[in-house]
């Protein structure tokens, strides 16, 4: 089975052709930079430049992958959540092709990309756990089976990728404001200043970030001249202090599942959160306290990715394809019933 998929939900224009044995034939993924200067996307000018895109990355993943279109037997795109101009240009662009070669359609859901997209390159047992962390999401998954995700906690506001988006803006660092806040943190300490731990006493597994976006303005604001040096101290705090909100819902979750009898060996992290290194090791080592393993997809299918799509698909398709032409776009489609 070789599978044409197309990603478009945000500022991501992706495709990738992929084929059951997991041979990525050909994967492509165009990061629009035209939002850059606003410091986040403008959905207006996403889709848009989706729609000059597509087509010509289309046509090179054709190229690359040394196949014909007629050779493809499935088309998926991601359908929801996102934002609805892009994905709007994705699943029509898709759809199209599907309908014109006479090929079935398969809507797919984003957040399943991102959860099944570590299947890809481990051997995962199920349940796991799952951490969801990308710029519009932060939840928290019992996968129980590849089509049965139990939502266990989620951000009340912010997601994670935003709060660290948002505090690179208030720094002034460039968009997107992750990879700079890892760089920077690098250098600097740890404890420089002091931030808040949001929802601490709650002791559940939903999050709150907008409380440590706030309290970095404040600081940002008493210090008119800042140097380099604060922006490193500054950056490792905040990275730091969501470090210690992630290791705290693996103590919470190895109380739930100890509770409700459940048993699991793997934690995933997925999206593009996932691609910070010391959020990776330092959830590593506490996971491991509690006889944890975590896993990461590879690195082409953590940040927004058509691989991850084309892979959701070929998982959901194993028994049957069911192939959906009515199927319409979902900015606010979930995972769960
Ligand atoms: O999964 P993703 O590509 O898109 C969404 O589905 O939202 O995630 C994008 C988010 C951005 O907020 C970006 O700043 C963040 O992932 N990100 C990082 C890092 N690389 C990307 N956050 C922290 N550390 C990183 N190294
Ligand atoms: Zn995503």
């Amino acid at each position: 089975m070789i599978v044409f998929a197309v990603e478009t939900s945000c500022d991501e224009t992706s495709v990738c052709i992929i084929n059951k044995n997991k041979e990525i034939l050909s994967h492509i993924v165009f990061t629009q930079e035209n939002h850059e200067k606003y410091g986040g996307v403008i959905p207006e000018l996403a889709s848009r430049a989706h729609l000059q895109i597509l087509q010509k990355i289309s046509k090179q993943a054709i190229s690359e992958s040394k196949i014909n279109l007629s050779q493809i037997d499935v088309f998926c795109a991601t359908c929801g959540p996102g934002l609805v101009g892009g994905l709007l240009v994705g699943s029509i662009f898709t759809k199209s092709l599907a309908l014109g070669l006479k090929k079935p359609f398969v809507p797919i859901n984003h957040l399943e990309g991102h959860i099944l997209s570590p299947t890809f390159n481990n051997s995962l047992k199920f349940p796991h756990v799952c951490f969801l962390l990308t710029g519009g999401h932060t939840q928290i998954y019992l996968v129980n089976e590849l089509n049965n995700f139990e939502l266990l906690g989620e951000t009340l506001d912010d997601a994670i990728g935003e709060a660290f988006d948002k505090v690179a803006k208030l720094l002034k660092l460039p968009y997107p404001g992750g990879p700079e806040i890892e760089n920077n943190a690098k250098k600097g300490l740890i404890k420089s200043h002091d931030l808040p731990h949001p929802l601490e006493s709650k002791k559940n597994l939903n999050f709150s970030f907008s409380g440590i976006k706030t309290a970095v303005n404040l600081i940002v604001k008493k210090n008119p001249n800042y140097d380099n040096k604060f922006i490193q101290n500054l950056s490792a705090t905040f990275q730091h202090k969501v470090v210690e909100i992630l290791q705290s819902k693996i103590v919470i979750i190895n109380k739930y599942l100890k509770e409700n009898k459940i048993s699991i060996s793997d934690i995933t992290l997925v999206g593009g959160v996932a691609a910070n290194k010391y959020i990776y090791s330092e959830l590593s080592n506490t996971a491991k306290k509690f006889g944890y393993l975590v896993k990461l997809p590879e690195k082409q299918m953590l940040s927004d990715n058509a691989a991850m799509i084309g892979w959701a698909c070929i998982q959901k398709s194993k028994k049957n394809i069911k192939s959906d032409y009515n199927f319409k776009v979902n900015p606010r489609l979930t995972v769960y019933n």
